[in-house]
C-alpha cells in the first residue's frame, strides 16, 4: 500500500486572513495531523511562486497528496489541478478549501470560533485527501457523421451547416418532399420572402452562386457531396452510444425511381384517380401520383398508396418514357452509422374541430390560417384568390379569430407565439391584393415581439384591417342567408358584436409533431408537459439534450418563426460539430461503481439515473446486476443515494470517504451547537460561497461539506452526523426544478422528509434537519437559515436519545 504523504499549503491571502484567523495556531494544528509531512504558508498558492512550491514538493516526491487552502477556490482548483498533473500527480489527489469565503469572512466577528472552524476544515480536507484515489481519463471514438431528422427549415439549415463543415450528413424527411410546415405557409415575416427560401450552399457545388438565400430547389442542397437526403423515410431504431449510433431508417416506397425520373409529369397527366389534396387543405383535388407544388425537392412524383389502383390501372407505367415507375417497389431498411443526431421534426397545426363553438368541422367556410395560406399562395388551389370553400365565390368579409386552442387551459395553455404575426401577415397580403375585402381580427392581445414585427401591426391598421379585442364565444350560421356570424364581446368598447363573415379564419395553436413522442422514445429524449422536446437548459443550452450527442432545434422545441428556427438550427449544428470535431470523447472516470456482490435484482438505479447510464445485466447465476456506462455516467451520485443496499458507490465519494469527512468536520468543537451543512457542488455551495463573499455573518459552528449533488445523500449520513456531534443538519441544494443533475434535489428533499419521520420515531426533533433550495445569489438566504438553525438548536437544548439513533 502506498505511503500517503500529505502536503498542506496555506494561503494567508496577502496577510488578510491572519487579521481574523490565528494562523500560528492553525499551522501548529495541521502539523500534528497524522499523514501531514509538509506545511507551507504563502500569500497565494494558485499561481506564481506559490504554485512552484507545490510543484517542487510533488516533483521531488516529498508529497503525494495535496491540500491547498486558497482564497480563489474555483480558479485556484483548476490551476492547481492542471499544474500538479503536469508535475506527475493525479489531479484527483488534491483538495482545495476556501478559508476566506468559507470561514474568515463570514465569521470575522468571532475570530476564535473561526480559527476552530478553520482547523476542522483542514482536518476534513486532510482526512479526505488521504482516502482519495487517482481517477484516469478514457477515450471513446466519435464518428465524423451526423443524422438530421426533419426536412423543414431548421433541419435543412442544420444539415447544410454540418455538411459544409465537412461532416458526412444524412437528412431524413418523413414526407415525400422537403419543406415541412413552412413550405405550406407561402411567405414569411419579417422578410416577406418565400417560405421555401433557404441559405444557399457555399460548398463547391457547380453552377450555384452563393447568395444570401435561394429557393430549396435552386439552393444546391441536393448537390452538396457529403449530404444525403432521404425523403419518405423515418427513423425506426437507434442503437449504440453517443459518438457511435447505429440508426435504422425505414424508407417507404415512392414507386417512382428517383434516379430514372425525368420530371416530365406524364404520369400525373395520365393518372385517372382524383382525391382531395391534403397539402392544399382539400381545396382542390390531386392525382394518385402527384407532386405538391412545382419546384419541390425532390422533383419526382410520388404515388399515394391509399389512392392508387396499382396494377389494376398502371396507366402511369404505360406513359412513363424513362421506365421510372415501379409499382412493386417495397419499403427498405437503411442502416446508418452516425456520431451525432439532430432532431428537427417541427410542429403542426392544432386541429380546431374539438372547439365545438367554432364549428370548424361543420361549416366549410371556417378554415385555419394554414388553409388560408394555401389560398394566398399563387401555386395554391385558388391561384391566389380568396374564395369561400362552400361555393367558391370570392370572400368579401373575413373574420380572423386569434388564440384558437392556445392560451386556453382546455387545450394548450401556452401562447403559440407566431399566430399573431401570421394573422397580420395574411391580413396585409389580402388587403394589399384585394383592398375591397373587409378583414377583422378578434384578439386577446396582439403580440409582435420580434424585430420589425410591430411594423406589420401598423401596416395592417394603415390598410384598414379592423381589430376587436375579445375572444369570440361562438361562430354560427344564419339559417336564412347561410352567412357566418361571429359573436364577440368587444372588451374595449364594452359592447356585444355580431360580425358577419364569408370566411372565418382560425389562428389555430401549434402543437408538437405527431411523431414527437415516438422519436423521443427511440432516442431516450424527454418531452416537456406541452409535448415539445425538452432542452438541456432553456437559458444556456437551448439546443442540447441530456443525451450526449443528440441535439434539438426549430419547432421541435417550441413553435418558432423562420428567423428563430434558422438561428436555432445554426446553434444545433455548431453544438453537433463541436461534439464531433475531436473524433473522440475524453472523459474523466468520475463514475459510479457497482459492488456486484451486494447488487440484487431491483431496478431503482436504472430508473432513477437521469442519463440512462445504468442498465441491468444478467449474471451467470441468473441474477440481474446493475452495469454503469463509463461514457454516459455524469458522476452525480443520484444512484448512490437511491440504492437500498449500498451496492453502488461514486468514485472518491465512497461511504468511508464521506463519513470520515463528516466526523472530521464535527470533531473540532464550538461554543454554539454544531451544524453540518451538506451542500451540492453547484447552486448549494455557490450560495454558501456568495454569503461568504458578501461577508454575511452566520455562526462558525456551521460546518460545510460539499458533495457532487444532494441526490447522493442517504438517510444514514444524517444519522452519522448526529452521532458525530451535530445538533442539526442542513441540506443545501439547487431549486427542486433546477438541479444540475435533473432530479437530485427533488430526491434529496424526499429523503429529508423521510428522515424527519424516522427522527421523530427515535424521539429526535425533526426541526434539527432541514433542506434549503437556493441559487447562487441567495447567499443571504443561506446565512439567515444557518443563523436560525443555530438559534433553534440553542432553544431546543442538546440532542438527546442519540444512543438509540
Ligand atoms: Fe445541486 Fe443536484 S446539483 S442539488
Amino acid at each position: 500500500m502506498e505511503n500517503v504523504k500529505v502536503g498542506v499549503f496555506l494561503s494567508d491571502c496577502g496577510g488578510q486572513l491572519p487579521k481574523i484567523l490565528d494562523f500560528d495556531a492553525i499551522m501548529g494544528y495541521v502539523k500534528g495531523i497524522p499523514g501531514v509531512v509538509l506545511v507551507e504558508r504563502s500569500s497565494e498558492f494558485w499561481r506564481g511562486e506559490g504554485i512552484k512550491k507545490i510543484l517542487d514538493a510533488v516533483k521531488r516526491g516529498k508529497v503525494n497528496r495535496v491540500v491547498v487552502a486558497e482564497s480563489v477556490p474555483k480558479l485556484g482548483e483548476i490551476n492547481i489541478a492542471q499544474a500538479v498533473e503536469e508535475a506527475g500527480l493525479n489531479p484527483y489527489l488534491v483538495e482545495v478549501v476556501d478559508l476566506k469565503n468559507g470561514c474568515a469572512w463570514p465569521h470575522r466577528e468571532t475570530p476564535r470560533e473561526a480559527t476552530e472552524k478553520a482547523k476542522a476544515m483542514l482536518l476534513a480536507a486532510v482526512e479526505r485527501v488521504k482516502l482519495l484515489e487517482p481517477i484516469e481519463k478514457i477515450e471513446f471514438p466519435v464518428l465524423q457523421s451526423a443524422l438530421v431528422i426533419g426536412g423543414g427549415i431548421a433541419g435543412m439549415q442544420a444539415a447544410m451547416d454540418l455538411a459544409e463543415l465537412g461532416f458526412e450528413v444524412y437528412l431524413i424527411e418523413k414526407e415525400p418532399f422537403l419543406g415541412g410546415i413552412a413550405a405550406r405557409a407561402g411567405t414569411f415575416f419579417p422578410t416577406d420572402d418565400c417560405a421555401i427560401c433557404i441559405q444557399s450552399s457555399t460548398s463547391d457545388v457547380k453552377t450555384v452562386t452563393p447568395t444570401s438565400r435561394k429557393c430549396v430547389y435552386r439552393s444546391g442542397i441536393s448537390e452538396v457531396p457529403n449530404l444525403k437526403i432521404l425523403t419518405n423515410a423515418k427513423v425506426v431504431k437507434v442503437e449504440g452510444v453517443p459518438g457511435n449510433y447505429r440508426v435504422t431508417v425505414e424508407k417507404r416506397p415512392r414507386y417512382v425511381d428517383e434516379s430514372k425520373c425525368v420530371g416530365c409529369n406524364l404520369c400525373i397527366e395520365a393518372c385517372p384517380v382524383e382525391v382531395p389534396d391534403d397539402y392544399n387543405a382539400g381545396l382542390k383535388t390531386r392525382k394518385a401520383v402527384y407532386i405538391n407544388v412545382p419546384n419541390v425537392y425532390p422533383p419526382v412524383p410520388v404515388i399515394d398508396e391509399d389512392a392508387c389502383k396499382f396494377h389494376e390501372c398502371a396507366r402511369c407505367v404505360e406513359v412513363c418514357p424513362s421506365d421510372a415507375i415501379n409499382l412493386d417497389q417495397k419499403a427498405e431498411l437503411v442502416s446508418l452509422n452516425v456520431g451525432s443526431i439532430i432532431v428537427a421534426v417541427g410542429f403542426r397545426e392544432f386541429n380546431p374541430s374539438v372547439i365545438k363553438e367554432y364549428h370548424y368541422d361543420d361549416y366549410p367556410d371556417v378554415i385555419t390560417h394554414l388553409e388560408l395560406a394555401r389560398m394566398i399562395d399563387g401555386f395554391g388551389p385558388t391561384g391566389g384568390m380568396i374564395l369561400r370553400p362552400s361555393d367558391r365565390k370570392p370572400a368579401k368579409k373575413i373574420v380572423m379569430i386569434q388564440c384558437v386552442g392556445s392560451r386556453d387551459r382546455r387545450y394548450n395553455p401556452y401562447c403559440s407565439s407566431i399566430c399573431c404575426m401570421i394573422s397580420l401577415k395574411h391580413a396585409i397580403l389580402i388587403k394589399e391584393a384585394h383592398p375591397e375585402i373587409d378583414v377583422t381580427i378578434c384578439y386577446i392581445d396582439i403580440r409582435t415581439t420580434g424585430r420589425e414585427h410591430e411594423k406589420y401591426y401598423e401596416r395592417a391598421r394603415e390598410l384598414g384591417v379592423k381589430f376587436v379585442k375579445g375572444r369570440p364565444t361562438e361562430v354560427f350560421m344564419d339559417p336564412e342567408t347561410k352567412r357566418l356570424i361571429v359573436d364577440v364581446e368587444d372588451a374595449l368598447l364594452n359592447r356585444f358584436l355580431e360580425l358577419e363573415a364569408d370566411l372565418v379564419v382560425l389562428a389555430s395553436a401549434f402543437v408538437p409533431a405527431e411523431d414527437a413522442g415516438e422519436i423521443a422514445e427511440i432516442l431516450g429524449l424527454e418531452l416537456g408537459e406541452d409535448g415539445f422536446f425538452k432542452e438541456y437548459n432553456a437559458k444556456l443550452r437551448p439546443t442540447e439534450t441530456k443525451v450526449k450527442g443528440v441535439f434539438i432545434c426549430g419547432g421541435a422545441v417550441f413553435p418558432k418563426d423562420a428567423p428563430t428556427s434558422s438561428l436555432h438550427a445554426h446553434s444545433a449544428a455548431i453544438k453537433a460539430a463541436k461534439f464531433l470535431l475531436n473524433g473522440k470523447i475524453v472523459k474523466d472516470q468520475r463514475t459510479a461503481v457497482v459492488k456486484e456482490e451486494y447488487c440484487g435484482d431491483c431496478e431503482f438505479c436504472p430508473v432513477i439515473c437521469p442519463y440512462n447510464a445504468i442498465s441491468l445485466v444478467q449474471t451467470g447465476n441468473g441474477h440481474f446486476v446493475a452495469r454503469v456506462s463509463e461514457l454516459l455516467c455524469e458522476g452525480c451520485g443520484v444512484c448512490v443515494g437511491t440504492c437500498p443496499l449500498n451496492a453502488i458507490e461514486l468514485k472518491n465519494w465512497r461511504q468511508d470517504q464521506m463519513l470520515t469527512q463528516i466526523r472530521a468536520l464535527l470533531s473540532v468543537k464550538a461554543s454554539k451547537p454544531l451544524v453540518l451543512a451538506i451542500c451540492c457542488s453547484e447552486c448549494g455551495h455557490a450560495a454558501v460561497d456568495s454569503s461568504g463573499m458578501a461577508m454575511l455573518q452566520y455562526p462558525a459552528s456551521v460546518r460545510v461539506m460539499k458533495v457532487p449533488c444532494t441526490g447522493i445523500i442517504q438517510v444514514q449520513h444524517f444519522l452519522e452526523a448526529f452521532k458525530a456531534g451535530a445538533q442539526g443538519v442542513m441540506v443545501v441544494g439547487c431549486k427542486s426544478d433546477g438541479c444540475h443533475y435533473e432530479v437530485g434535489s427533488q430526491i434529496a428533499g424526499r429523503k429529508v422528509e423521510l428522515a424527519k419521520i424516522l427522527l421523530k420515531e427515535y424521539g429526535v426533533e425533526p426541526e434539527r434537519l432541514e433542506m434549503l433550495n437556493v441559487v447562487y445569489i441567495e447567499g443571504a438566504r443561506f446565512a439567515e437559515a444557518a443563523r436560525r438553525m443555530v438559534e433553534r438548536l440553542e432553544k431546543m437544548g442538546p440532542l438527546r436519545l442519540i444512543e438509540s439513533v
